[in-house]
């Protein structure tokens, strides 16, 4: 179950409904997907082989299939962050850019947490604190960044529309979309 920081006043939002509702206000896709679905050994291991990865998507097909009729998404894959990548430092420092993508950045949480920080329609950013299986929409041109949470670990599902639309278009770098 996800929550919201407001990065301003260090509120919070925890209760799930008034959560959804806030999403949504801001154009935030966000769902709770059956965890039940993945395999008892593949729950928060962050060292996957292509196989496994194969495993978890497959544990999760008929939700994928299910948004990507809805949203239009063509491909799927698994993306995982853990303190076993000795880049994790640097690759973080990348993730914390606020940017912009042309396509929404959809992201299914299958181990540890993942945070979204989203500038609000009011220009204020807000955290969306995630957890294994809380699905996020952020949507498209609406500057964000991503981190970890204290845990420093995730495993994700990544679903695009295109990869063109998925290029990080970074607000320090000035570049016109
Ligand atoms: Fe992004």
């Amino acid at each position: 179950m996800a929550y919201i920081k407001f990065q301003d006043t260090d509120n919070e939002i925890t209760d799930q409904k008034e959560v959804a509702q806030f999403l949504t206000a801001q154009e935030v896709i966000y769902e709770q997907w059956d965890m039940t679905n993945l395999p008892q050994e593949l729950q928060e291991k962050y060292d996957l082989t292509d196989d496994e990865k194969e495993t978890i998507l497959a544990a999760f097909g008929a939700e994928i299939k299910d948004i990507s009729e809805r949203r239009g998404y063509k491909a799927a894959d698994i993306i995982s962050l853990s303190d076993s990548n000795p880049k994790l430092d640097e690759m973080l420092k990348n993730f914390e850019r606020k940017h912009i993508h042309t396509d929404d950045e959809v992201r299914f949480i299958v181990s540890g947490h993942s945070v979204f920080i989203i500038q609000s329609k009011d220009e204020k950013f807000f955290e969306v604190h995630l957890e294994a299986g809380d699905l996020i929409s952020v949507p498209e041109n609406t500057t964000h960044y991503f981190t970890l949470d204290e845990d420093r670990k995730t495993v994700a599902i990544r679903l695009f529309i295109t990869t063109e639309g998925w290029v990080p278009v970074y607000a320090d770098e000035n570049v016109k979309v």
